[in-house]
């Protein structure tokens, strides 16, 4: 089984990856500026967009990022630039231990490579087993709104409304199973030093997630790794679209991928 993908534009690939509670859309302001020059790859996992419910196996971002390279495959795409989101960005880091053969560079943003606490974890369960017996997402709505977005941005309908809508449109067994795969990844902080491609760190100064200086202190374990600290909460991307495709273009710029 395949993730929907979503295929835009031409040139050298950067593939996409989206937040928990969201869904491909997420990066509709990325698509737009890079998508002259770039195919820009996006994929939803799975019960969320326009993805198939979850598969019977045991929930696994690993597992999720196999079948996110087959959809590669199938398209007959080599290498990427890979940009992920906080979730996005752990299933970067499981792409990155299956295949980093594929990945040309590395934007990690919002995101951590440390495993979940035992409270966090507790937390994510609960709510898989809450949506699951609601057959229904309403009651994560406003809780997540309140954790993806700064409080200036909760102020702003364009950008609170599309990421309500976002979270609808989650399946109560795409959100579970996120969640349980989440539980169960691995600590990838052992990974950083092996990060051998040129990568960028983005964090925000008010996310309620991660907080920036964890972000800061992942790219110093990242050899050779950009560092950038926007001015918003946890989805960046969409928060402050303009300041976060600055960087995203200045970095992906074809001179600043040598190698
Ligand atoms: C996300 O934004 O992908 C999630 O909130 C991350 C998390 O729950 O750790």
């Amino acid at each position: 089984m395949l993730p929907s993908v979503h295929d835009t534009g031409a040139g050298e690939v950067v593939l996409l990856l989206h937040a928990f509670t969201l869904d491909a859309s997420q990066w509709d302001h990325q698509v737009a500026a890079l998508s002259g020059d770039m195919r820009c790859v996006r994929v939803d996992v799975w019960g969320c967009g326009a993805s198939p419910p979850p598969p019977a196996d045991e929930p696994s971002l690993d597992g999720f990022a196999a079948s996110v390279l087959a959809a590669l495959d199938s398209r007959h795409i080599d290498r990427v630039a890979l940009v992920g989101l906080s979730m996005g960005g752990y299933l970067a880091f499981a792409l990155w231990r299956l295949a980093p053969e594929r990945i040309r560079a590395l934007v990690l943003c919002n995101t951590r490579a440390a495993a979940d606490a035992e409270g966090p974890r507790d937390d994510r369960l609960a709510m898989a087993e809450t949506v699951e017996r609601d057959q229904s997402v309403e009651s994560i709505v406003e809780p997540m709104v309140a954790r993806l977005l700064s409080r200036r941005a909760q102020a702003e309908a364009h950008v609170v409304d599309p990421v309500r809508g976002r979270i609808r449109r989650c399946t109560p067994a795409g959100i579970a199973y996120a969640q349980r795969a989440m539980a169960a990844r691995p600590d990838s902080t052992g990974l950083l030093a092996s990060i051998n491609v040129p990568t960028l760190v983005i964090a925000g100064t008010q996310d309620a997630i991660i907080p920036a200086p964890e972000g800061r202190a992942m790219a110093g374990r990242i050899p050779g790794a950009r560092y950038a600290e926007l001015d918003c909460g946890h989805l960046s991307n969409l928060e402050i679209p303009r300041a976060f495709n600055r960087q995203l273009a200045d970095f992906l710029a074809p001179a600043k991928m040598a190698s």
